[in-house]
């Protein structure tokens, strides 16, 4: 099949390079020339693990192609994926849907012959009936099909779950269609991988329930670490008392610093207007998004208070910025609350992320940036691990003791045990466990 990606994001890089390596001949277009430019380069615009070596074998085998020229890739596709930006609209929290109806007006003028127009971005119920009103008024001959089609995939793991997701949701009833969207993915019926036609809005609902229903899980088990912290409990335990019950599952409960990213914040949001406006408000998600941004906001109160209450004068060596490990995505990370707060009350703030400096460089003002862990950490009056890579898991804490001024540490994510820290020698904070 020939498909088009219009939009070279996360999705659509991550989608096209994965379409290609399923054997399709794909071409990812970008408004964004300098994107498009380093992509001919063979550089990645986004950190993803494993992405770089994709590309660059469906590339050298002719299947991938890169290009600012729409036209250049739609005139011949099969498919049409539209894989571009759906923000928080500024002032409302709608999903902002003026990039996805530009590509829509787009691509009506230049398909040829039937084509299926998949929305990949995550829209509003209804989105796919406007994409599919507006290309009927920019081409009335066009012969064409609207299908949904939303994205499952996790920044940092991403071509694992594109590859072998729990399951794909595609939403249209048109016949054509569906053989066009079951041969694009044939190679994952082979493994069984799930796939559930159903109607465009249910499956449009389908994304905004799922990320909702997960943002529920985050939210309540850190609620549960502050109800922890006030009765002497254990959230990790909590954690693993209610996750091994199969009808709760272990999965997205892990207490923190509150979610963040690129889809979340925006989603939970986005999914509170568009029942409002029918009427039927989802008052769990009202909820979920408001206690979500106090938490994000407490952090910086909780470093604080770590600290003897007062940060004035003193220097914090933050470890992570990125909202999450393995991505350099820095969307609506906690660090973004938190960061400016401690620095507005007055700290001095060193920080390290392997792959988010350059992104949070241009987020966020008055940081010192380190060349690795240690050096974030050098006369540091604590340590502050905000995002769980790896690298921070298996820290030499002899090294960070030796870098700290006084050994205080505060561990949003909950990386490492009480008891040893304490053993250590260090002053430790993490969520929601009791200090022993
Ligand atoms: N990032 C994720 O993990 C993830 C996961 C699932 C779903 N989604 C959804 O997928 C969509 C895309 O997200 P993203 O993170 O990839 O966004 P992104 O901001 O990384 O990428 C969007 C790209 O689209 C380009 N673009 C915009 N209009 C264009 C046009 N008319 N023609 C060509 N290019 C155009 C932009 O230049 C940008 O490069 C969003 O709706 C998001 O909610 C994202």
């Amino acid at each position: 099949m020939r498909v088009a990606m219009i939009g070279t994001g996360y999705v659509g890089l991550v989608s096209g390079a994965c379409f290609a390596d399923f054997g399709h001949v794909v071409t990812c277009v970008d408004k964004d020339a300098s994107k498009i430019k380093r992509l001919h380069d063979g550089i990645m615009p986004i950190y993803e693990p494993g992405l770089d070596t994709l590309v660059e074998n469906n590339v050298k085998e002719e299947r991938l192609f890169f290009t600012t020229e729409a036209k250049d890739a739609i005139a011949d596709a099969d498919a049409v994926f539209i894989a571009v930006g759906t923000p928080s609209r500024r002032g409302d929290g709608h999903a902002d849907l003026s990039y996805v109806y530009a590509a829509a007006e787009e691509i009506a003028a230049l398909i040829k012959g039937f084509t299926v127009i998949v929305t990949k971005s995550t829209v509003p119920v209804g989105t796919g009936d406007e994409v599919e009103a507006i290309i009927r008024k920019t081409n009335p001959d066009a012969d064409f099909a609207v299908v949904s089609n939303p994205e499952f995939l996790r920044e940092g793991a991403a071509i694992k779950d594109f590859k072998i997701p729990d399951r794909i949701v595609v939403g249209t009833e048109d016949e054509r269609a569906m053989d066009v969207m079951s041969e694009l993915y044939r190679p994952l019926f082979l493994n069984q991988t799930p796939i559930l036609f159903t109607s465009r809005r249910t499956s449009e609902l389908i994304k905004y329930a799922a990320n909702a229903f997960l943002a529920v899980k985050i939210t309540f088990i850190n609620e549960m670490a502050d109800l922890c912290e006030k009765v002497g409990a254990n959230v990790q335990e909590v954690s693993r008392g209610i996750g091994l019950d199969g009808r709760i599952g272990a999965k997205f409960l892990n207490a923190g610093p509150g979610y963040g990213g690129s889809c979340f914040p925006k989603d939970t949001l986005a999914l509170t207007k568009t029942a409002n406006d029918h009427g039927s408000p989802v008052r769990i998600i009202d909820t979920v998004v408001e206690v979500n941004a106090a938490r994000k906001k407490a952090m910086a109160v909780k470093i604080i208070n770590a600290m003897g209450g007062d940060v004035k004068g003193k220097t914090i060596g933050v470890l992570g910025l990125a909202f999450k490990q393995n991505t350099d995505d820095m969307r609506d990370a906690p660090s973004l609350d938190i960061i400016p707060a401690l620095i507005a009350a007055g700290a001095t703030v060193k920080a390290y992320d392997p792959e988010a400096m350059e992104e949070a460089s241009h987020l966020m003002d008055g940081i010192q940036y380190a060349e690795n862990p240690y050096a974030a950490l050098e006369g540091a009056d604590a340590m502050v691990i905000i995002t769980e890579w790896d690298q921070f898991r298996a820290l030499d804490l002899g090294r960070v003791k030796d870098a700290l001024n006084t050994p205080v540490v505060i561990d949003l994510r909950n990386i490492y045990a009480p008891e040893d820290m304490l053993k250590r020698g260090f002053d430790y904070t993490s969520i929601g466990r009791p200090a022993v």
